[in-house]
Formats: C-alpha cells, structure tokens, sequence
C-alpha cells in the first residue's frame, strides 16, 4: 500500500490515506518516492487559487525525487528527479510513497546525488541563476540587495552574486532569521532597511519577497541600477508613480523561470557537485508525510527557512 495525501475539497488540507501501489503502465514511470516539495505553487493549487486546478479527489505534489521501481524508459533503480507534464496540476501529482508518472516528467540525476537535493534544487538554483546572471547581469565589484535572504532562492541569489564578485547584503524580514543569510552577505532586518545601514545605494536588488519590503529596497537601487522581480509572497501589487519611476531610473526585469527553464538548466546541473559537497548552500526543512499541517503552516507564515519538503521515503 501507498500512504497518500488526497486532497477532497479546495481550501482545506489532505487527507492521508492508504491506497494500492499503483501497476505499471507503459509509457509511464513507477516511482518510489523519496522526497517532495511543499510549494507556494501547491499552496494555490490546494486553496483552488491556481489557473490549472485538478479535478477533486486528487493528488497535489508537483515536484519529487525517488527510485525507478519499473519503467520502459529509464533504468529501474535509478535516482530520478520529477517534475512537469501537469503532474499535481492536471494529473495526480507526488505528495504519495508510490507515483506513477508519464515518462516524459522523470530525470535520472547523477549517482549520488542527496535525494533532498534532487527533488528541491531545480526551481531555487535555477531562479537564483537567472536572476543574478542572465537577468540582472551582475558584475565583479557591484554591490547587490537581495530580499528573502535565508529564502530557498534567496540564499542560493546571495551565494551565486557573492560568488560573481559582487557584495551582497541580505535582507530578512525577522530577527531569527538573520543568521541564516548566508555568508559573506551582510545580514539586515527588512526594519531597519536604510541607506545608512547598508552602507550606501545598491546597483541590483534581488527581490523575491514583494509587497512592502520590494517598495522599500527599490528605493535603495542607484539611477540605472537593476531590480531583478523574482516572487510575491508578501504581496503581489506594486504601485508606480510614473514621474518617480522615471527619475529613480532604475530597470524593473521580471524573472520568469517558466520561459528561462532550458535555457538555465545547462548552469543548474553544473551546480549541482557544489550542491552536493556543500559548497553552495541550499537550505529546506523536512517533514514526514503524517505532518503536512506543519509544513504547510511554515510555508505559509513565512517561518520557514529554504525549501519545505516532504519524507517520503
Ligand atoms: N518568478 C519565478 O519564475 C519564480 C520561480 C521560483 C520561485 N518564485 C517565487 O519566488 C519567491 C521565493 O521563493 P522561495 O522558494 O525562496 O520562497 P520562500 O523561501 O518561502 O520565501 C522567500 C521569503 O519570502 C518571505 N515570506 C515568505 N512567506 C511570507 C509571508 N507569508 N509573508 C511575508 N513574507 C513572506 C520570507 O522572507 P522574510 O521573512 O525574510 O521576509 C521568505 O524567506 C516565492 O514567492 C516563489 O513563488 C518565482
């Protein structure tokens, strides 16, 4: 049997149940799930705030790792990455121990690769990377703001602007979260968010926070400096006033990691040995399958630090 979460009415939390271990199908994967991402992408699909919803009682989850158990495509016993092709959006998705899934959404990841690491990496690292270099164009000597900074693309946004040669100041938006920006980013409090304090104005802001805390870091970017939109979390409106926004001079670039996916995917793999050793931090906290209540409620509070996962295995 296969402990699954089912979710049965919009807005209110799955229920985990046990269901039959799904039987292969040709053209689909069988996967021993190993770990999953809880998303704010799931959050909406779980509150029905998303445009692809599925039909109910479903299976949300768009995002795993685990073992090929049986598969026409890919090797049985291989360490497999799961993502797309409408899986926990238009198809039953991966928050259960045992998914079957189209061929087409599962990667063998390199041997040895952290199971956690897999199944978070892509969407952190990839967004980071663009954001700081493809969009941003970070360059050595610059001095970069980025918003969310103990945040799962926040963090890795400081370690790939530090890494550029660039110096980098964290923002958080509460005191426990201030020693979990990483090094060597000076870390500040949203609060105290100043000219003053940071030492002067930034050439690119990093924001993947939004609402009141994006207003306020704006504001911090020199005259033909970059701001680099990553996430809303905090809020979703941004209100310009047109003679302002002129005189402040400053490229609003939003990220968009639907149309820039391939086209960082080459970056994100070769990242993927410094992932592994440690050497760029990915921050997430896990969560057995029976506590998605509190997995949930981090992610939605904004208490946790890095990406929300799932133990399935
Ligand atoms: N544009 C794209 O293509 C793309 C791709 C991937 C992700 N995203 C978005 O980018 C954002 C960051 O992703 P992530 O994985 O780094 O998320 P995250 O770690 O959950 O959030 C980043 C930061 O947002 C702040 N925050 C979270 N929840 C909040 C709340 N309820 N109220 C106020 N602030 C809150 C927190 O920072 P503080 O507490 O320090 O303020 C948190 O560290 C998300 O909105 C995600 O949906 C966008």
């Amino acid at each position: 049997m296969a402990r699954t979460l089912v979710l049965e009415e919009f807005g209110r939390l799955p229920r985990l149940v046990e269901r039959p271990v799904p039987a292969p199908l040709p053209g689909h994967t069988l996967v021993r799930m190993a770990a999953a991402t809880v998303a704010h992408l799931d959050l909406n699909v779980l509150d029905g705030a998303f445009g692809i919803l599925p039909s109910l009682p479903a299976v949300l989850g768009t995002q795993g790792s685990g073992t090929v158990l049986a598969s026409g495509t890919h090797p049985e016993g291989a360490l497999v990455r799961v993502r797309g092709e409408g899986i926990g959006l238009s198809r039953d998705g991966v928050w259960t121990e045992y998914a079957l899934l189209p061929d087409a959404a599962v990667e063998v990841m390199p041997e040895g690769t952290d199971p956690a690491v897999a199944c978070a990496y892509f969407s952190p690292v990839g967004t980071a990377w663009a954001a700081v270099h493809p969009i941003a164009r970070v360059r050595p000597g610059e001095r970069v703001l980025v918003t969310g900074a103990s945040g799962a693309v926040g963090a890795v946004a400081v370690q790939l602007a530090a890494r550029a040669g660039a110096e980098v100041v964290g923002v958080v938006g509460r005191p426990a979260k201030l020693p979990h920006v990483p090094a060597p980013a000076d870390a500040v409090l949203a609060a105290d968010l100043s000219e003053e304090r940071i030492g002067g104005p930034v050439d690119v802001l990093v924001d993947t926070v939004g609402g009141p805390v994006l207003r306020s870091a704006l504001s911090l970017v020199r005259p033909r400096g970059r701001a680099a939109l990553v996430g809303y979390t905090a809020g979703r409106e941004l209100v310009l006033d047109l003679a302002d926004f002129f005189l402040a001079d400053v490229a609003l670039l939003p990220v968009n990691m639907i149309s820039r996916g391939a086209e960082v995917a080459p970056e994100v793999l070769r990242l993927l040995p410094d992932l592994a050793s440690g050497a760029l931090a990915l921050p997430f906290e896990r969560y057995g399958i029976e506590r998605l209540a509190v997995a949930v409620e981090r992610l939605r509070t904004g208490a946790a630090i890095g990406k929300v996962l799932l133990d399935l295995g």
